[in-house]
């Protein structure tokens, strides 16, 4: 595997270099960053076992492969300060709205590169990564930065339209997951649950109901279904969740994102 080299070292790239390293596919010391906050950088170098770099261009100098995980608006400067550092290299992206297109108007032709969307449960290796379909990889690259990838999550390959949609439904859900946490262990606390015995009974249960989906690959109305008996409370329960008018409220979030992306 090709050297890789982080560029921003926040939440995301922590996630990523963590998960690259314990999945055993390269070595921390095959791992390069760089992030201007360098007492930040260097004691997630201790921890998470990478090598920190002093400035952009010495992080990429060795690396095949270079991971943009700066926030979106800082990528142009981010460029600017590598120039031509990048040439000949993989560049893959995880900035939002940083797609094949856009990138395309501002590199090198001699950068191959690829747009990925990944989310935070990848923190704990059950993330979604999304591969934008249009890249300009190597065939054999792409399949070893997939494999790659997978080490922290489920990867899927969307066209470049479908890009945006599955980056609400997979990178904006986990907030909407959480208010939907907060909220069950908030009417469980009111009928006398403590605090933290809500949260943890309401976590595993969506952790338990969405891994019971995926392992049988049933459609999830009939999964409620089976918990809902006829003239029973589950029923009853439904019922006021769809007078509260849920289905709208979660289609109603993913326009809400749809119309600011
Ligand atoms: N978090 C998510 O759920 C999520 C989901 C999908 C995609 N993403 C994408 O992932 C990227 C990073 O997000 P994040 O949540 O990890 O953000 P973050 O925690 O704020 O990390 C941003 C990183 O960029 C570094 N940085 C700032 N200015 C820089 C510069 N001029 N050159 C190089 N690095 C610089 C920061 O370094 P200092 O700390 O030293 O300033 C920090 O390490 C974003 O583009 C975002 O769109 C995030």
């Amino acid at each position: 595997m090709e050297k890789i080299a982080f560029i921003g070292m926040g939440n995301m790239a922590q996630a990523l270099a963590a998960g690259f390293i314990s999945s055993g596919k390269i070595k921390g010391e095959d791992i390069t960053a760089f992030a201007p906050n360098q007492e930040k950088l260097h004691r997630n170098a201790e921890k998470i076992g990478f090598i920190p770099a002093s400035d952009s261009r010495s992080a990429v100098k060795d690396a095949g492969i270079v991971i943009m995980a700066c926030k979106p608006y800082q990528i142009i400067q981010v460029l600017e300060g590598l120039g031509d550092a990048l040439n000949g290299k993989a560049l893959i992206s995880v900035a939002a709205g940083w797609d094949y297109k856009r990138y395309s108007e501002v590199l090198d032709p001699s950068v191959r590169f690829q747009f990925v969307m990944p989310n935070t449960p990848a923190m704990v290796g059950e993330g979604v990564l999304l591969f934008e379909e249009t890249n300009s990889l190597e065939q054999e690259e792409r399949r070893e930065i997939m494999e790659l990838f997978g080490t922290v999550g489920d990867v899927h390959i969307l066209p470049s339209r479908l890009m945006g949609i599955g980056g609400a439904v997979s990178g904006c859900s986990p907030a909407f997951i959480d208010m939907l946490l907060e909220a069950f262990a908030d009417a469980g606390v009111k009928y006398g649950l403590p605090r933290e015995t809500a949260y943890r009974l309401i976590a595993k249960t969506a952790l338990g109901s969405a891994a019971l989906q995926m392992a049988t690959g049933e459609h999830p109305g009939a999964l409620k279904d089976k918990v809902c008996s006829p003239g029973g409370t589950t029923i009853a329960g439904v019922a006021a969740l769809e007078e509260a008018g849920f289905r709208n409220a979660c289609i109603k979030a993913i326009d809400a994102v749809m119309q600011r992306g």
